[in-house]
């Protein structure tokens, strides 16, 4: 009868406490986090506020909420504090995730810390919240530090990097060298291969890379240059880096004026249209934030046409250095610095893509795909790990109708 009481006064008692609990666990304001979206999860690795921070933390998008109140959760921290770096998901466990380059950093004290380049692959299994440094075969050690880049993944798990730039922490001249290469990690061998371009291909950094069903990778924005000598990429000419043959090319682009950025979001959608949001201009000296953007355009990569959407709702307040992720008709941004003075936020807000509308209720669509929700909420009858039983006792609880509109 004892094991039966207790379990009868966790449901009774337990929701209203777990939920107290989880109310209370907001992520402090930060930006140059990266992100992965994981199923229904939506994840948040590192970033910075005043120092790194090797936090992880998700919302998790398996049930509606409120904007003001997104439902998160914290993870298992980071072996280091972790900011612009990237992150892609396995294809084929589609729950590890890899985070590769990034400034990393060991934090000290409170308001201490070193850049420290231990590893240029740490691997997050998702579902136990495991961290691990992966043996690279063949890795190339000039990628260490490389950091302001947006890795992309294919479907038979090689992810592709391009370019970026170094990062030494000095007390005196802090030293960058810029980045035209491809570098590649085969996650199946763990094999990591780089290809050297040729010198029309211009260095770049605070791009972003989307990659496209047919292979094409499309990089937007962002900066080219070397050390402070550096000017935004022109938004209208786009490189296209095509992973089947290894070439690039540039495709002209047409249609309506958007003005060049770096540090801007992007994410693709079922019919090939890019979204991009945000992003920033900065100082060609001090290489400050001088300008924050809060439009959106929408690239058609079948046409190669760019246009500016009419968009209705409260609209989100200029981002940059912010998360996105397209989660069914939901663009998701997170994050960010707002302006020169407002460095970090921590902040949700959500574009509805069908019809350009900013809303501040997630909806989850009434066409669910079930199996797709199974996959990352877990399945708590096969969930023997004790860590991941309470993540799914929280799951549950947060799904009690009434919790959430009290
Ligand atoms: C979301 O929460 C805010 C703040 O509590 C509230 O003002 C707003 O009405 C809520 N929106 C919806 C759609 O419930
Ligand atoms: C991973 O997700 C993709 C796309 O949703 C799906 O096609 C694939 O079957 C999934 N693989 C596994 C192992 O779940
Ligand atoms: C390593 O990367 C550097 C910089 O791109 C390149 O010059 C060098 O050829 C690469 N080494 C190998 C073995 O690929
Ligand atoms: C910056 O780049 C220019 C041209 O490549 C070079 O002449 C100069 O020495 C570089 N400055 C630093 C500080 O590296
Ligand atoms: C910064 O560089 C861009 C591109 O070279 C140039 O058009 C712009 O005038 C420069 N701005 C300043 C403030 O020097
Ligand atoms: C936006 O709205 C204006 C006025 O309602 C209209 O003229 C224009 O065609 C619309 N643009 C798009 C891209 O729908
Ligand atoms: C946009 O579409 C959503 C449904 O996806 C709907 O609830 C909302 O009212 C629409 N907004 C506008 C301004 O049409
Ligand atoms: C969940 O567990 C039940 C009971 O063990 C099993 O029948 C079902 O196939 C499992 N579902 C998944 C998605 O693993």
């Amino acid at each position: 009868m004892k094991p039966l009481y207790y379990i009868l006064f966790f449901v009774i008692f337990g929701p209203r406490y777990i939920f107290f609990i989880i109310c209370q666990n907001v992520p402090s304001p930060r930006s140059q986090q990266t992100s992965s979206l994981v199923g229904t999860r939506f994840y948040f690795f590192g970033g910075s506020s005043k120092i790194p921070t090797n936090e992880v933390w998700y919302i998790d998008l398996s049930n509606s909420f409120n904007i003001s109140t997104p439902p998160w959760h914290s993870d298992v921290v980071m072996p280091v504090g972790y900011g612009l770096g990237t992150s892609c998901l396995s294809p084929i466990d589609n729950s590890s995730v890899f985070l590769v380059g990034g400034r990393t950093s060991i934090i000290t004290s409170a308001t201490t810390f070193y850049y420290a380049y231990i590893s240029s692959v740490y691997k997050f299994n998702s579902k136990t919240s495991q961290w691990t440094t992966p043996t690279i075969n063949n890795f190339n050690s000039s990628f260490t530090s490389r950091n302001e880049i947006q890795a992309v993944i294919d479907n038979n798990g090689k992810i592709f990097i391009f370019g970026g730039n170094d990062y030494f922490d000095s007390t005196t001249t802090p030293i960058f060298n810029y980045y035209n290469d491809i570098n590649t990690l085969d996650i199946t061998t763990m094999t990591w291969s780089t290809q050297t371009q040729p010198q029309s291909v211009f260095s770049f950094y605070g791009y972003t890379a989307t990659l496209l069903p047919n292979g094409l990778i499309v990089y937007i924005g962002g900066t080219r240059g070397s050390n402070i000598s550096t000017s935004s990429d022109n938004i209208v000419q786009i490189q296209v880096f095509d992973t089947k043959s290894y070439t690039w090319s540039t495709k002209p682009v047409s249609g309506s004026t958007i003005t060049s950025r770096r540090y801007h979001s992007a994410v693709l959608t079922q019919d090939g249209n890019i979204i991009i949001y945000g992003g920033a201009i900065h100082n060609n000296i001090s290489g400050g934030i001088a300008y924050v953007f809060s439009d959106i355009a929408v690239l058609n990569t079948n046409s190669w046409v760019w246009s500016v959407p009419n968009v209705s709702g409260t609209s989100a307040p200029p981002l940059t250095q912010h998360s996105a992720a397209l989660y069914k008709n939901y663009m998701i941004l997170a994050f960010g610095a707002s302006s020169a003075s407002i460095l970090y936020t921590n902040n949700i807000y959500i574009l509805d893509i069908k019809n350009y509308t900013w809303v501040t209720t997630f909806n989850i669509p009434t066409t669910t795909n079930p199996a797709r929700q199974t996959q990352s909420n877990g399945n708590s009858s096969t969930d023997h790990d004790s860590s991941n039983l309470y993540i799914g006792i929280g799951i549950e609880i947060i799904a009690t109708p009434g919790t959430f509109n009290t």
